[in-house]
C-alpha cells in the first residue's frame, strides 16, 4: 500500500477519530509471568483513563473470582474510560460479566465466539449455522444488559471472507455496536488486511450502525502494521496493549500504533483522543509493576528511543532535530534525567520530580515516599529517577504482610558454599527462624525463606539489575516461582542485592497467604 492508494485520502473525511481499545488488563495479562494483583490492575486502569485510551478492558470476569472483583473494581473506581468486560457467548459469561461492570459510568460487554472452518470444527464441533446463532444469541442476550456491545469473531483472518460477512450482519441487527476483527493467531499481512476491512466495509449489511475494529497478535512481528492497515481501510477502532504485552508474541504495542498515527499524521487523516506525553511514564509503570523491563530498543518507549550516540547522528541533531528524530520525546512524556536529588532535596523537589516522571501522589502518600527518600539518600549519595520510581511505586498493599522480615543473615565464602539465617514474623505475632545451604546468598536466603513460612515454590525465574549507576545503586530483584500450578512474581528493591532478593521472596509469600489463608495457616501449622 502507498499513500496514494489509501482510501484516507478518498473516501474519509481528514480527522476522523480512532478510538483506542486498551488490552492490556485482559489479553496482555494472559501471558505467563504478567499477572497482576487487583490493585496492581487498579493502578494501571487509572493510568489507561489518564491516558485517554476510550475503553479498557478490564478482564475475564467468569474467569476466575479473581478477575471478577478486578473488573468491578475498575468499574466502579475508574472514570473517563468505558470499562469493557469479555465474555463467550454464553448466558452465564454475559451476564457474570454484566454483574461486574454494574458500576461502572460506562460499561461494554464484549462477546466473542470463534468463526474460522478450524475453530469451528476443531475446536467448538459446531456448524456455520450453529456458530451463527449462539453468536446473536450472545450479542442479543449482551443488548439486554448493556447498551454498548462489541463483538468479536475470534480467528476473524483464517474465516471465509464471505461468512464472516454474514456473521457482522447477523450480530448487528441483534444489536452490537462494534465488530471487531481478530488475528488472532498473528497470521495475516498488512496488505491482506487491507483488502480483507475494505471488503466488510463493502460487504457487511448494516455496516453503517457499527464501528469497525481490529485486534493483531504479532506472531509474526506485524501486529502494529496490520493495526495501522486495517486503519487506512476505515476501521475506526484499534485494540492493543502498552508495550505490546499479550498472548504468546503479544498484542499490538498501543503507544506505537498511536505514535504512527500521530507522527504521519498526514497520510492517516485521523486522530485519538491521547495524551501520548503519558505514554512513557504509563508504561513504565506497567514495567515495574509486572517486573518485565522495557528493552533499550523498544520503539517509543526504551530508554534508547531518543538517545543519539555515534558522532555523526549527535552533529546532525546539533544541527537540525529533525534530521534524526522523527518524535519529540517530549510527545511522549520522555522526561529523564540523569543525576536528580540527592540528601539535601526537600520535599517540593521531590514533588516536581515524581510529576515530571508521571507520579502524582496525594499529601499523604508524598508524606511516606518523602520518609523513604530521606533514608534512601541518607544510604545513597546520588538518587536517580529510577529509584524515585521504586520509591512511588512502594509496596502493594494486597502484598503488605502478613510477613515482615526481622533478621537477615546471609555469608558467602570462596570456593564453597553460601549460608543464610533468616527470622521472619507474622502479623499475629508468631515468628519463624530458619537457616540453609545454597548455590550463594541469594539461594540460600530463598531457601530459608521458603523453609520459615512452609512453602514449597520452584525458582522460574531470577533477576537482579542496578537501577541506575554506582556503586551505591539499589538493585531490584524480580523472581518467578511456580507454586500450586501458578506462576507468581515478586520484586524487592535495597541497596543490598541479598536483602532484595529475600524482599521480593517474601512479596510472593504474603500473595500466597493473603490469596489463600487457609492453605496458609496449614502450611504453617504443619512447619511448626
Ligand atoms: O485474539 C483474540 O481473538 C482475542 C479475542 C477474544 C478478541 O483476544
Ligand atoms: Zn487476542
Amino acid at each position: 500500500m502507498t499513500p496514494t492508494d489509501s482510501p484516507v485520502a478518498t473516501s474519509i473525511s481528514p480527522r476522523e477519530r480512532v478510538r483506542v481499545f486498551d488490552t492490556t488488563l485482559r489479553d496482555g495479562e494472559q501471558a505467563p509471568g504478567f499477572s497482576m494483583t487487583r490493585t496492581q490492575k487498579l493502578r494501571i486502569a487509572h493510568a489507561l483513563a489518564e491516558l485517554g485510551v476510550d475503553v479498557i478492558e478490564a478482564g475475564f470476569p467468569q474467569a476466575s473470582d479473581g478477575d471478577f472483583a478486578s473488573v468491578q473494581a475498575i468499574a466502579q473506581e475508574v472514570r473517563g474510560a468505558s470499562i469493557c468486560a469479555l465474555a463467550r457467548c454464553q448466558r452465564g459469561d454475559i451476564e457474570t460479566a454484566a454483574r461486574a461492570l454494574q458500576p461502572a459510568a460506562r460499561g461494554r460487554i464484549h462477546v466473542f465466539i470463534a468463526t474460522s472452518p478450524l475453530h469451528r470444527e476443531h475446536k467448538l464441533g459446531m456448524s456455520r449455522d450453529q456458530v451463527i446463532a449462539a453468536a446473536v444469541a450472545g450479542v442479543r442476550r449482551a443488548a439486554e444488559l448493556c447498551a454498548d456491545v462489541e463483538f468479536s469473531a475470534e480467528d476473524a483472518m483464517r474465516t471465509e471472507p464471505e461468512y464472516l460477512a454474514d456473521v457482522f450482519a447477523a450480530v448487528i441487527e441483534a444489536g452490537a455496536t462494534t465488530l471487531n476483527v481478530p488475528d488472532t493467531v498473528g497470521y495475516i499481512t498488512p496488505a491482506e488486511m487491507y483488502e480483507r476491512i475494505g471488503f466488510l466495509r463493502r460487504s457487511v449489511k448494516g455496516i453503517e450502525r457499527a464501528v469497525l475494529s481490529v485486534h493483531c497478535h504479532d506472531d509474526l512481528g506485524m501486529a502494529v502494521a496490520n493495526s495501522l492497515a486495517a486503519v487506512a481501510a476505515g476501521a475506526r477502532q484499534v485494540e492493543c496493549t502498552l508495550t505490546g504485552i499479550g498472548e504468546r508474541a503479544g498484542n499490538a504495542a498501543l503507544e506505537e500504533v498511536v505514535m504512527a498515527l500521530k507522527t504521519r499524521a498526514e497520510l492517516f487523516g485521523v486522530d485519538t483522543n491521547l495524551r501520548t506525553s503519558r505514554l512513557y511514564p504509563t508504561a513504565r509503570l506497567l514495567a515495574q509493576l509486572t517486573g518485565h523491563t522495557i528493552p533499550r530498543n523498544k520503539a517509543v518507549v526504551g530508554d534508547n528511543a531518543f538517545a543519539h550516540e555515534s558522532g555523526i547522528h549527535q552533529h546532525g541533531m546539533l544541527k537540525h532535530r529533525g534530521t534524526y528524530e522523527i518524535m519529540r520525546p517530549e510527545d511522549v512524556g520522555f522526561a529523564r534525567s540523569q543525576l536528580v536529588l540527592g540528601k539535601h532535596s526537600g520535599r517540593h523537589a521531590l514533588r516536581e520530580r515524581l510529576a515530571a516522571l508521571g507520579h502524582a501522589p496525594d499529601e499523604a502518600a508524598l508524606d511516606q515516599i518523602f520518609t523513604r527518600f530521606k533514608s534512601l539518600a541518607d544510604k545513597k549519595r546520588e538518587v536517580f529517577d529510577s529509584d524515585l520510581e521504586a520509591l512511588a511505586l512502594g509496596r502493594d498493599a494486597e502484598t503488605l504482610g502478613p510477613w515482615r522480615i526481622v533478621h537477615l543473615h546471609a555469608a558467602s565464602h570462596l570456593g564453597g558454599s553460601a549460608s543464610a539465617s533468616v527470622r521472619l514474623q507474622r502479623e499475629d505475632g508468631l515468628q519463624a527462624s530458619e537457616a540453609a545451604i545454597g548455590d550463594g546468598p541469594v539461594d540460600a536466603t530463598l531457601r530459608a525463606i521458603g523453609r520459615a513460612v512452609g512453602h514449597d515454590f520452584e525458582l522460574v525465574e531470577f533477576q537482579i539489575r542496578a537501577l541506575s549507576e554506582g556503586g551505591d545503586a539499589q538493585g531490584q530483584a524480580t523472581l518467578g516461582v511456580r507454586h500450586a500450578g501458578r506462576e507468581l512474581r515478586g520484586r524487592g528493591v535495597s541497596t543490598d542485592i541479598v536483602e532484595a532478593a529475600a524482599l521480593a521472596a517474601l512479596e510472593i509469600v504474603n500473595r500466597i497467604e493473603r490469596s489463600n489463608p487457609a492453605t496458609a495457616a496449614l502450611a504453617a501449622a504443619n512447619h511448626a
